[in-house]
């Protein structure tokens, strides 16, 4: 059987079946030569990509790029308002329909939730959203997911510590949702009583087959996990910055807690102080992998999205 990817764009992690996630994992594997090996292909040779990053970004942004840059495209954009018209006044509908003339797909973030959403219904290219606010973040979560396939062999049948701020974290709101997916999962949700997972996050957990367990303290759950999924606290979406002051540096992780343990380390990046450096040169440590893992992962999205959407 032909397999086909049903999406046109990349909204939202809920939109995804079981096998659209497998579909991109499986055509991210396939790239990973071109990716590594420092080679381009000609899979969308012409083809030019639309940067529209009203919030800061290093990884996505770059990885994306490199992505395209690979697959013998190119990508245009800005990296925050304040370089756009819309600092002009511009609406962000008409700076998303003026880049869909020049492009032939959209990547955005904005720190507001359901701007993806809303230019996805204005533009007829594929939009692809890079982080809305504390919304989703479906592409991080791709490559989340891609890490934990490669590093265990699986994404069945584990168990998974999310830990920091699960209240404004987008990247743990997407991954939450799309590990309802998989069978047999535990997840345990570890972070200061201020900074809990929404609960209508919860409440799409209570309709999947998912265990989850609330936590307080890294050290009640590091013993039952095979990953640990650390986040940084959002001080930006802090409304006031004393509430982030009391709870900034709550939760570290260190070598001396890891050894011994058969876990893996993630975080979206990038870290402020939840990891010790201490980390960095243990087997444990798998956030660069996973940083470096966005390229293949977002050559797959791409390659997918642009040539199933011919302009
Ligand atoms: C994350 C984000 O922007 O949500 N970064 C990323 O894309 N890798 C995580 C964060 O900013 O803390």
């Amino acid at each position: 059987m032909v397999k086909i990817f049903r999406l046109k764009s990349i909204i939202s992690i809920k939109d995804f079946e079981r096998e659209d996630v497998e579909y991109i994992l499986d055509e991210a594997e396939k790239l990973e030569n071109i990716a590594q090996s420092k080679e381009v292909s000609n899979e969308l040779k012409g083809k030019i990509l639309g940067l529209m990053f009203f919030e800061p970004s290093t990884r996505t942004r770059m990885s994306f790029e490199t992505a395209m840059k690979r697959l013998g495209g190119d990508g245009i954009g800005f990296e925050n308002s304040g370089s756009s018209s819309v600092s002009k006044g511009e609406s962000i509908a008409d700076t998303a329909k003026m880049f869909e003339g020049y492009c032939d797909a959209l990547v955005i973030r904005h720190e507001l939730e359901g701007v993806s959403k809303f230019i996805s219904d204005i533009v007829d290219v594929p939009v692809i959203n890079a982080g809305d606010g504390a919304g989703q973040h479906p592409t991080q979560t791709l490559l989340d997911l891609y890490t934990i396939r490669k590093e265990i062999g699986k994404i069945d049948d584990i168990k998974i510590a999310l830990i920091g701020d699960l209240k404004y974290g987008r990247t743990v709101h997407s991954l939450s949702n799309a590990l309802g997916l998989f069978n047999n999962i535990k997840i345990y949700l570890v972070s200061p009583p201020e900074l809990r997972m929404p609960q209508e996050i919860l409440i799409d957990l209570n309709k999947t087959n998912v265990e989850y367990v609330v936590a307080d303290k890294i050290e009640d759950v590091i013993e039952d996990v095979d990953v640990l999924y650390v986040t940084r606290i959002q001080k930006e979406r802090f409304v006031d910055v004393e509430d982030y002051i009391k709870i900034k540096g709550a939760y570290v992780i260190n070598k001396k807690m890891l050894e011994g343990k058969d876990l893996i380390v993630m975080h979206p990046l990038p870290r402020i102080d939840e990891i010790d450096t201490d980390v960095d040169d243990t087997k444990y440590n798998k956030y660069f992998t996973q940083a470096a893992n966005a390229v293949p992962v977002r050559m797959a999205i791409l390659k997918t999205l642009i040539k199933n959407n011919p302009k």
